[in-house]
């Protein structure tokens, strides 16, 4: 080393220590790390002992990990990256319905249900009558796409989290008929926190901020041809619109339950993205 240490000397060298980088993909990647984390030491100039209760975080992060609690997509919802992200890959153009977080509640291989089933195997909540259609940026709407739904029971808790719902509780599958249409049946659900018992929870205690996520119902709606969305649907009069843990909430993704019979309905429509 024959240069100076300073702020912009190590950068040029951590960066030029990148140089043989192959993949230029990672390299941009790692470039852009170093520029960034250098930044931010720069601005924040942590302690020693600030910098270890950092490492120490990130390690009780990783520790808090195992087949189904993912404390680090959790860090990355509740700090807002995992919503950036998803920004960034699915930005709606125009008329397509808006994405949100998929989560870490859902399962593949839900039940199939023909239309107006419901998904509740208990009947336990408010029941809820969902129908819309699913079609293409131009109106037209799209035959057999496929609406899969998923969602917390009236106790706040996903059937993976709670050994007294039975397996596959409030988890369906339905498709459109050849108009479009969805009709599917499920109950009202409820606002609901996330994992807080982790460093992720601790942390949003540390910066005055509360677990809640607003009720909402998780979609995944696909077709042939068309780019599958991953959203949520959220309830109008919610307590937790504007502060949503994971920052999933989006204007065109509230609706209104609508008091019908004994139970409430939503009507929704989806709208997909020709695949490129
Ligand atoms: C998260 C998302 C959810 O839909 C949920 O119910 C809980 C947590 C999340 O993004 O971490
Ligand atoms: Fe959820």
């Amino acid at each position: 080393m024959t240069t100076a240490f300073n702020e912009q000397s190590h950068l040029a060298e951590a960066i030029r220590r990148l140089e043989n980088t192959s993949d230029p993909r990672l390299k941009e990647i790692m470039e852009a790390f170093s520029r960034h984390m250098f930044a931010f030491i720069n601005e924040v100039r942590p302690s020693e002992a600030e910098w270890m209760q950092g490492i120490e975080f990130l390690t009780d992060v990783g520790k808090m990990c195992d087949d189904v609690r993912q404390e680090w997509i959790l860090f990355s919802d509740a700090f807002g990256v995992t919503m950036l992200v998803d920004y960034h890959n699915h930005r709606a153009h125009g008329a397509e319905t808006e994405s949100s977080v998929l989560g870490p509640f859902y399962r593949e291989g839900a039940p199939e249900y023909a239309p107006g089933e419901t998904i509740s195997q208990d009947g336990e909540g408010d029941p809820v009558v969902l129908a819309g259609r699913v079609a293409d940026a131009d109106g037209k709407p799209i035959a057999g796409a496929r609406v899969d739904i998923w969602q917390t029971a009236p106790n706040g808790l996903y059937e993976v989290q709670d050994a007294s719902q039975p397996e596959f509780n409030l988890r369906g599958v339905f498709r459109t008929d050849a108009e479009g249409r969805y009709l599917a049946r499920t109950v009202k659900p409820v606002s609901y926190p996330i994992p807080d018992d982790g460093p992720v929870g601790k942390l949003l205690g540390a910066v005055g901020r509360h677990p809640f996520r607003p009720a909402h119902i998780h979609f995944i709606v696909a077709a042939d041809g068309y780019e599958p969305v991953v959203t949520q649907l959220f309830t109008d009069d919610d307590a937790y619109l504007d502060s949503d843990a994971v920052f999933g909430v989006k204007n065109s993704l509230v609706v209104n339950y609508r008091p019908d019979g004994d139970g409430y309905r939503v009507d929704y429509d989806f709208v997909l993205k020709r695949a490129s």
